[in-house]
């Protein structure tokens, strides 16, 4: 949530901080603004709405598209900020970047401070004035009521009486070439360049620029000059740091020639799981997961329980996970969303393993969870696709979906990423635990292999079916998703994908307990998502669709090329590859992040940047 993006170098800020902050617009995009030292003031531009209403305040304004122009004993020095508004409604006063009375000192923050209220009422009593309605103001207000000509204590002492999670970077007028960052449970991240750095919520908000990345961790104070980069304990302690290189390249964050990125990522899903399965699955009697770091093969045999903590759509590959986990090695698995996980005193300790799945490896809940879970001696694998994520950095062990940066809010390639990671643990389970015979585990892993393929062709067949039953249903008010088994999962996050970007009411339901409620919803208009792939329960899903087709109901049905029974009962079938049914959900999501995706643009909405979304949510 919210984006942050700082430069100092000889570079012009403005269209550097410009050019990051669209690479972040997904984090945040009601308002947006850009603070750039211009001789010995702060210049801040800010403006409701996404970065165009910015682009255009700039320009209004008289800005060049670039920055002040570096002196030759001045470095460029400015911060930018994306929002996504916790406190305070979407205003120009309450976009950031904030400053304080004087005006020397400007911030940008992504999170909340707890303690706004206590530490605005003291701020005030001695004179501040305030000019925005969020928590985040407070900030430069702190730093500068303790800048008595030295940022960096002063960020520290600010810092020191903090409370909740938040990441923020300042800049005094007074310290050109300066930037101080310090983060608290919300990601910041440095871009080293050569004399000149980047400091930022995530990493495409520099890739252009470098990949060479250092991460900052939670209490950590971290002081940015144009030749190099120092980090600091809370205490003031020095402290050292690696540079990472990153291998994803600037290319993958555009979009390509496809019209949105969510379009794009839902082509690149067959590559997105070919990457994640590679060499884990060379062998054709087993799986290698030789970074699981220090969960091994003994914790993986002796092991009682697995609990998945998880949000949104990661949480329905937890789902897709416990089948295959239960299925193929008999590990009993229980699935959990992590944001009710953290509050309900869990029962949990040595001889668990609990996965955190997390795209971002950010999500506050997420974060949250793993840690009690590890507090309580249970051992934390992460599932994440960003490397070097908080999330990885706290578990035991990591198993990386390799699905490439995903820059569309509604997740597609790294929700299939993580249910080939659900599968290729499974079955390493399994193997670890003899619980499968050597013949299911060949045929098995020889089908998971298949799937990339199989993907690929349903992409290659085109859309023109998906695009016309989304053009005959886009005007609908609510639909109705259902399936049982692992397709109750692919309706749940079926659902989850036509809410998110078309914003029409949508409910997933286990097609076995539709008579137990749902079904009072159901007209002649509503329309049935049904995954009816071909399973062990397919007649009791048969069934069901009779139900709703009693009740005049549309029934459009995700089934197993090939059957034709299921036509007889249905208004639409989307066909998808025959494959073993415990693997199916990864092609019969496809279809429905179609529908939902057609289903959306012909309502004329931004599916990238859905209202009210955050890619990553790292408040709770
Ligand atoms: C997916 O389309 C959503 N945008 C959302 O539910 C997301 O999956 C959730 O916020 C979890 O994010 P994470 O995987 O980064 O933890």
């Amino acid at each position: 949530m919210c984006g942050i993006v700082g430069y100092v170098g000889r570079q012009e800020a403005r269209a550097l901080l410009l050019a990051g902050l669209e690479k972040l617009e997904y984090r945040g995009y009601d308002s947006a603004g850009i603070s750039v030292l211009d001789g010995d003031r702060i210049d801040a531009v800010r403006a409701v709405g996404n970065l165009s209403a910015l682009r255009h305040a700039l320009n209004h304004n008289g800005h060049r598209a670039g920055g002040s122009g570096a002196a030759a004993d001045r470095p460029e020095t400015g911060i930018g900020h994306t929002r996504w508004a916790t406190h305070g409604r979407v205003t120009e006063c309450n976009a950031h970047p904030h400053f304080d009375t004087t005006d020397r000192v400007h911030i940008v923050v992504n999170g909340i401070v707890e303690n706004y209220l206590a530490l605005k009422e003291q701020l005030l009593a001695e004179g501040a004035v305030f000019t925005s309605e969020t928590d985040a103001e407070v900030i430069a207000h702190l730093v500068a009521r303790h800048n008595q000509g030295d940022l960096v204590a002063a960020v520290r002492r600010a810092y020191a009486e903090l409370r909740g999670h938040y990441a923020f970077v300042a800049m005094s007028a007074d310290s050109p070439g300066l930037l101080v960052g310090a983060r608290k449970d919300c990601p910041l991240i440095i871009g080293r360049g050569e004399r000149e750095q980047f400091i930022a919520s995530a990493i495409p908000a520099f890739l252009r620029e470098t990949r060479r990345v250092q991460y900052i961790d939670n209490d950590e104070i971290v002081v940015v000059r144009p030749d190099g980069v120092q980090f600091l304990t809370a205490g003031g302690e020095p402290l050292e740091r690696e540079v990472v290189e990153i291998d994803w390249d600037a290319e993958t964050a555009e979009k390509q020639g496809y019209e949105t990125f969510m379009l794009k990522e839902i082509y690149e899903q067959a590559d997105a799981v070919a990457e994640t399965i590679g060499e884990r699955a060379a062998r054709d009697d087993g799986i290698d997961l030789v970074d699981l770091g220090a969960i091994d093969d003994e914790l993986l045999a002796t092991l009682r329980r697995i609990v998945i903590v998880a949000c949104g759509t990661s949480y329905h590959a937890g789902l897709i996970g416990r089948y295959a986990i239960e299925e193929w090695s008999r590990v009993p698995v229980e699935v959990e969303v992590a944001s009710e996980y953290r509050y309900r005193n869990p029962v949990v300790g040595p001889g668990d393993l609990v996965i955190g799945i997390s795209q971002s490896g950010e999500t506050a809940d997420t974060l949250a969870a793993m840690r009690t879970a590890r507090e309580r001696g249970a051992k934390v694998l992460a599932v994440s696709n960003v490397v070097g994520s908080q999330a990885t950095r706290e578990a035991d062990g990591v198993l990386y979906t390799r699905a490439g940066l995903e820059i569309g809010v509604a997740a597609t390639k790294t929700f299939v990423a993580q249910v080939a990671v659900m599968y290729l643990l499974a079955l390493r389970l399994a193997e670890v635990r003899g619980a499968l015979d050597a013949r299911a585990m060949r045929t098995a892993i020889a089908e998971l292999k298949h799937l990339p393929h199989q993907i690929d062709l349903m992409l290659e067949r085109g859309t023109a079916e998906l695009e016309r039953i989304a053009g005959e249903n886009y005007d609908r008010d609510f639909y109705l998703y259902l399936g049982r088994h692992v397709g109750l999962p692919v309706a749940l996050e079926g659902a989850l994908k036509l809410k998110e970007i078309s914003y029409i009411a949508t409910d997933a339901y286990a097609a076995g307990e539709m008579k137990h409620g749902p079904i009072a919803l159901l007209d002649e208009s509503t329309p049935v998502v049904v995954v009816a792939t071909d399973s062990p329960v397919l007649e009791k899903v048969i069934s069901n669709i009779q139900e709703v087709k009693a009740r005049g109901a549309r029934v459009i049905a995700v089934a197993t090329e090939g059957n034709a029974e299921i036509a007889k009962h249905c208004d639409e079938v989307i066909a998808v590859p025959p494959t073993q049914w415990l693997l199916a959900p990864l092609l019969a999501v496809i279809p429905l992040q179609l529908l939902a995706y057609y289903v959306a643009r012909k309502r004329g909405l931004n599916v990238d940047q859905p209202r009210n979304l955050a890619k990553t949510v790292t408040v709770e």
